[in-house]
C-alpha cells in the first residue's frame, strides 16, 4: 500500500483532520467473509492515517422495518446508535454478500431505517451526501458484483455518493494466503486501489 495518502488528503480536507470510517458489513455471521474483508480494508485505511469504527449488526441486531413499530415506538436504539455512527463519519465502507443476486435483507433493512426521519432530532435520510466505497465477497465466482450493482441503485436514490471504483472478492474461501493478505495479486492490486481512490473521494465532498 501507499504511503501516507489519506494524510495527504485529510491535510486539504476542510475538515483540517485525518478522515473517519465507518464500516458496515452486510453479513452479520460470525465467520463471515464480508466482515474478514471489512476488517481487512479498514486495517489498510488505519495504516493510511484514518481514523475506523465499525458498526456491527451482530452486536446491534435491528429489527425488520416495521411502518407501525415506527410511529408507535420511533426508531429503535440499535438504528439511532448506526444514524449516529453514519453521521459521525466522513466515508463509509461496505462489504456485503450477495444473496440470489441481490442485495442482502440485512443491508436494505440498515439502509431503509437509516433513510427515515428521526422525529426527536429531525435529522432525515443520514445517507444523504455520505460518501460510500462498495466491497463485495463471495465463496461464487463473480464476488458477488451483481448485489453491488443493486446496492448502488439504492444508494442513488437517497442521494449517496458512491465511489465508482468497487471490488468483488471472488472465492472468498481461499481471500487470504498466509501472510493474511488477499492472495489474488490482481484483487489485491484493485483493492490498494480503490482504498487510494477513496481519501481524495471523500475531500471531494466535504464541505
Ligand atoms: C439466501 C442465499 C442466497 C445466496 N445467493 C448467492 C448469490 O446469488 N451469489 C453468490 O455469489 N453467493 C450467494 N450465496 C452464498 C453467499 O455468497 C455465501 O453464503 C457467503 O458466505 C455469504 O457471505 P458471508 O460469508 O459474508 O456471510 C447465497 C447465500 C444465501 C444464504
Amino acid at each position: 500500500m501507499g504511503s501516507g495518502y489519506l494524510l495527504t488528503a485529510s491535510r486539504r480536507n476542510n475538515r483540517g483532520m485525518n478522515p473517519h470510517i465507518l464500516g458496515l458489513s452486510g453479513s452479520a455471521r460470525a465467520e463471515s467473509y464480508n466482515r474478514t474483508l471489512l476488517t481487512y480494508a479498514l486495517d489498510k485505511l488505519n495504516a493510511e492515517g484514518a481514523t475506523t469504527e465499525t458498526f456491527s449488526f451482530r452486536d446491534h441486531p435491528q429489527p425488520l422495518y416495521d411502518a407501525d413499530l415506527e410511529s408507535q415506538e420511533g426508531l429503535p436504539d440499535s438504528v439511532l446508535q448506526m444514524r449516529a455512527a453514519i453521521m459521525a463519519a466522513d466515508g463509509v465502507v461496505i462489504a456485503s454478500p450477495e444473496y440470489n443476486s441481490s442485495i442482502t435483507p440485512l443491508l436494505k433493512n440498515a439502509i431503509d431505517w437509516g433513510s427515515r426521519m428521526d422525529p426527536e432530532s429531525k435529522q432525515g435520510n443520514v445517507w444523504k451526501g455520505k460518501p460510500i466505497l462498495l466491497l463485495g465477497a463471495s465463496p461464487g465466482a463473480l464476488g458477488g458484483v451483481r448485489a453491488l450493482r443493486v446496492v448502488r441503485e439504492v444508494f442513488v436514490e437517497l442521494q449517496a455518493h458512491v465511489m465508482p471504483q468497487q471490488v468483488a472478492v471472488s472465492m472468498a474461501h481461499e481471500m487470504f494466503n498466509g501472510e493474511g493478505e488477499l492472495a489474488n495479486e490482481r484483487t489485491r492490486g484493485f483493492l490498494v486501489s480503490a482504498l487510494k481512490e477513496f481519501g481524495p473521494y471523500i475531500k471531494r465532498f466535504s464541505a
